[in-house]
Formats: C-alpha cells, structure tokens, sequence
C-alpha cells in the first residue's frame, strides 16, 4: 500500500523508491542504496502532475496519486525530462488520464515522440512560458544539457517551489524527503558524487543556467529535484556548492587510477602517492577493476590532476583502462593535469604511447610517462618518487 507524502500543502510527493537499483543508467553509475524517481503532485483548482516515473514503477505512482485525488482527474503532466526514469510511465499514464494535457520543452517533444512514437498533441514550452493551475502559476524553464538537450525545471510561485528535475539531484533513498533531516556534509557529498556522474560535462551550462535562474529573482524555498531529497534549509550552501562544483573548482589532490596484475604498476602507483602525499598533496588511490567508477568521478570533480596507470597486456593497455580514459575524454575536464604511468615487459610502445590517448583527457603533463621495465629497481622508484615531488611542487603553484 503506497501513499502520497506531503511536501506543502498543495504539494505532494507521488514518486518511487527503486530500492534495488545499483546500475543508475546502465553501468555507467554504481550507487549502494537504489534510487528515487520524483514525482511531484500538485492540488490547485487544476491537478498537475511533475514529472512521472520508471516504467516499471507505474503502480506505486498511481497508487500514491489516488491515495491523494481519488478517482478525481489529471488536468496537466509536465514531462520536464525524456529520458526514460521519468517519462516512461507517461504513456500507460495518459490511458488513465486521457483528457490531461501534456506540456513539454521542444526538444524534449522531439525526444518523446522519437522514443516511443505517439503524439499526445504535446504543448511545447519554453523558458518564460507560464500556466495558470488556480491559486498558483508555473513557469517554465528551459534546463539544456543539464544533462540531455531537453531537461527543463518549473517553478510553482505558490508554495515558492523549483521542481528542478536531474539538477541538484541526489541518491538518497527516504522517506524523510527534505534536507533538514541530515547532515548537510552527507547530503552535498551524494550531490557531489550525482553531479560528478551525471552533469560533470556540462558545467558551463550549469554556471550559465545558475545565473540565469538568480536573475530571475525568484522566490525560492524549496528546490525538489527528480532523484533524493528536497533542499530547503540548505539551499544558499548547496547552491554556492554547486558554482564550485560546475567551475571545477580543485583542491591540493590528485587522482591515481591504474590496473596492475603482478603489482608492478601498483608499486609505481604507490610510490606517486607517497611522493604526492609527503609533500603536501592528498594522493586517492585506487585500482579501478576493485573501485566504483561513481567514486572515483566524484574524486575527480575536485582534484588537480589526475595520473593514469596500467600494466602492459600483449600490444596495449588494460581494458579497464581503456574504458576508463575513454570514460575521462567524455568528462569534459580539459583544464585538469593529465600523467601516464606503467610497467611492461617485452613491449614498451603501450605505455609510452598513453600519453597520446592521456592528451585528449586534460593538460598532458610534460615528460611525466614513466615506463618501467618489469619490476621497478629501487633507483627507478627513487626517481617516481622525486617526479612526484616535483609535480606537488608544480600543483601548489596552480591555484
Ligand atoms: Fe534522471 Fe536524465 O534522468
């Protein structure tokens, strides 16, 4: 038995709690604790709903809607995303609710009708665009590439609330669905690691939209996204967050990835961390077939660089580094130092050449490559360590 949760009082929480979920978009974000699709109902003289859910999620909805407005209909759906964790329900929905109207921004009625190939006489919508429900209005605005060109927030001036979509989303999975109920470090770390996963790519459009959305001078005190809690009490932190996190904003760290079979690889690994760590730069660690992707970006959001490392398997690299730097080209961190790093045996050509794939990450460091030849001698692990001197040396400088 799922019931509506109540957020204001003409605002209720009709979402669902998808409590096993590990794979957040296919593989390409781990998470421990499931996830949430919000949807978010409102009762004005009109019943508009924001945003629907997974597919598979369809009944917990309907039944948290009906728990709310009874047999009662939906006038208004607003589909502020396409993709498929809050548009999927949208069509078995409208079987229920047939005569309620969809509103939608251009590119996201290109996106549904391109996915699932009904028209339901989409409105579409763009930034400014209001609708009237009764006591409160909605405005549209226009949200692109935060993180698909179609996302789009709204914003209800009754209760004061930006429904904000995938922005300022989190995965935490409660019924306690606002912010004052948690610490605010544990909540900016799961936004960190959702935006690190999710929107890293696109910060220019996440600083240009935050400054578009404080220009409009609206009154805002709350912000309900489409994944996790609801900020209220911490809204200013998060948001002053969010501009570092969209700026790149780094701290003295650097990022070590590397994969190793026989832990040469790992020994030239260590040896940077205790090179970087002694001198003042916080070295994270990690072998990446033993290590959640999702922490590693979130690492990465806020470090100075990021040094790369793999072992030598017949003519090239792991595949999990393969991956892995073809996963740091999507990231968009191009202003982030970039080194190579490894051990080879019979064939040095793959590690020599990782800077050429390294360049397209960020800055390549200048003569950084270090390629070992089987086990590093303690003379070779002298010189990683004084290479990473030298680099905490160069990064303290880069402020
Ligand atoms: Fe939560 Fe872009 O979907």
């Amino acid at each position: 038995m799922k019931k509506a949760i109540k957020i204001t009082d003409n605002v209720y929480y009709v979402g669902a709690h998808d409590y096993n979920l590990r794979d957040f978009h296919g593989s390409m974000y781990p998470i421990n604790e499931g996830a949430t699709y919000n949807a978010y109902l409102i009762v004005d003289e009109k019943i508009t709903l924001i945003d629907t859910v997974e597919i598979d999620f369809y009944d917990e909805m309907l039944e948290r809607i009906r728990s709310i407005i009874g047999d009662r209909m939906i006038d208004n759906i607003i589909i502020q995303h396409a993709e498929s964790d809050h548009s999927s329900a949208f069509m078995k929905l409208m079987n229920e609710y047939p005569k309620a109207k969809a509103y939608v921004s251009i590119s996201g009625k290109r996106a549904m009708l391109a996915q699932f190939f009904k028209d339901y006489d989409y409105q579409s919508v763009k930034t400014g665009d209001t609708l009237n429900i009764g006591r409160g209005t909605l405005t549209f605005i226009e949200m692109p590439m935060i993180h698909w060109p179609d996302n789009m927030a709204t914003y209800f001036d009754d209760d004061r609330i930006l429904f904000s979509n995938d922005a300022f989303g989190q995965h935490i999975i409660s019924f306690k669905k606002f912010d004052d109920d948690y610490d605010y470090s544990y909540l900016i770390a799961k936004a960190k690691e959702y935006y690190a996963n999710i929107v890293m790519p696109y910060g220019k459009n996440v600083l240009n939209k935050l400054k578009a959305i404080a220009d409009l001078e609206l009154a805002i005190d709350y912000i309900a996204p489409s994944h996790g809690i609801i900020w209220h009490k911490y809204i200013g932190k998060m948001l002053a967050d969010y501009k570092d996190f969209a700026s790149l904003k780094s701290k003295d760290k650097v990022v070590i990835v590397y994969e190793s079979v026989w832990n040469n690889t790992k020994t030239i690994a260590e040896t940077l961390a205790e090179g970087l760590g002694q001198n003042d730069i916080e070295p994270k660690v990690y072998k990446l077939s033993k290590t959640d992707s999702s922490l590693i970006l979130s690492e990465l959001l806020d470090a100075k660089a990021l040094l790369i490392g793999s072992g030598c398997y017949n003519n090239t690299l792991a595949s999990e580094i393969c991956s892995f730097i073809d996963k740091a080209i999507s990231l968009n961190i191009k202003d982030k130092y970039v080194g190579t790093f490894g051990s080879y045996g019979w064939n040095k050509l793959p590690i020599v050449n990782m800077d050429k794939k390294a360049e397209n990450i960020g800055i390549l460091l200048e003569d950084f490559n270090i390629a070992i030849n089987y086990a590093p001698t303690q003379e070779d692990l002298e010189a990683v360590y004084e290479k990473a001197q030298k680099l905490a040396e160069f990064l303290k400088e880069k402020n």
